[in-house]
């Protein structure tokens, strides 16, 4: 795999990202048997993830999507999320699973999951593909993830920098300038 301009190395190839998600898969279609499963994918980064979770689920589903962000554009979290779109479905019917890119301060995916426990959800677990354990700021249990990786700023795979690199099929360290 040729790798991209402005990518310093490849963390996860195409391949290993494949293997995980399949695993999650397998996991999360036994642990929701019998269980009315609402997928919630936080936009924008976590799309590339759930379109290939959501095809490695063998239990009945639905797909809904909400949308936070902390203000700016730059690599650091200011500590203000604000939840954009909202979902459109009763939660108070489904079990929420939450598909998230990735996990850093916390910040983000703790807000998204208070608000719909907070809508009444049945349950509300989180499924993240990526975790930065050292920058944590509040306490959030990923009851599903992909991999541990170190403080450092990645792109593709879904996720961006100042929107660009989203397309790319592999996590990468992205060249800071
Ligand atoms: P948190 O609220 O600090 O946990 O940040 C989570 C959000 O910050 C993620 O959903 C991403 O949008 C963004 N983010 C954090 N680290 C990275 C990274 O290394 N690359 C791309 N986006 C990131």
């Amino acid at each position: 795999m040729e790798i991209a301009d402005g990518i310093e190395e490849i963390l996860l190839d195409a391949q290993q990202i494949a293997h995980r998600v399949a695993a999650l898969g397998t996991q999360i279609s036994a642990d929701y048997q019998g269980l009315p499963l609402l997928i919630v994918v936080v936009l924008k980064g976590a799309m590339v993830f759930a379109a290939d979770l959501m095809r490695q689920i063998s239990v009945p589903l639905q797909v809904d999507f909400v949308e936070a962000s902390s203000y700016g554009e730059e690599t650091e979290t200011s500590g203000m999320v604000r939840v954009g779109r909202d979902v459109e479905t009763d939660v108070s019917q489904f079990h929420v699973l939450l598909v998230e890119d990735i996990v850093d301060t916390g910040l983000t995916i703790r807000t998204i999951a208070e608000h719909l426990r907070a809508r009444g959800a049945l349950s509300v677990r989180i499924c993240s593909l990526l975790d930065k354990p050292s920058r944590r700021r509040v306490e959030v249990s990923l009851d599903y993830l992909g991999f541990e990786i170190p403080d450092r700023f990645v792109v593709g795979y879904g996720l961006d920098y100042a929107q660009r690199f989203r397309q790319l099929p592999y996590v990468g360290i992205v060249r800071l300038e």
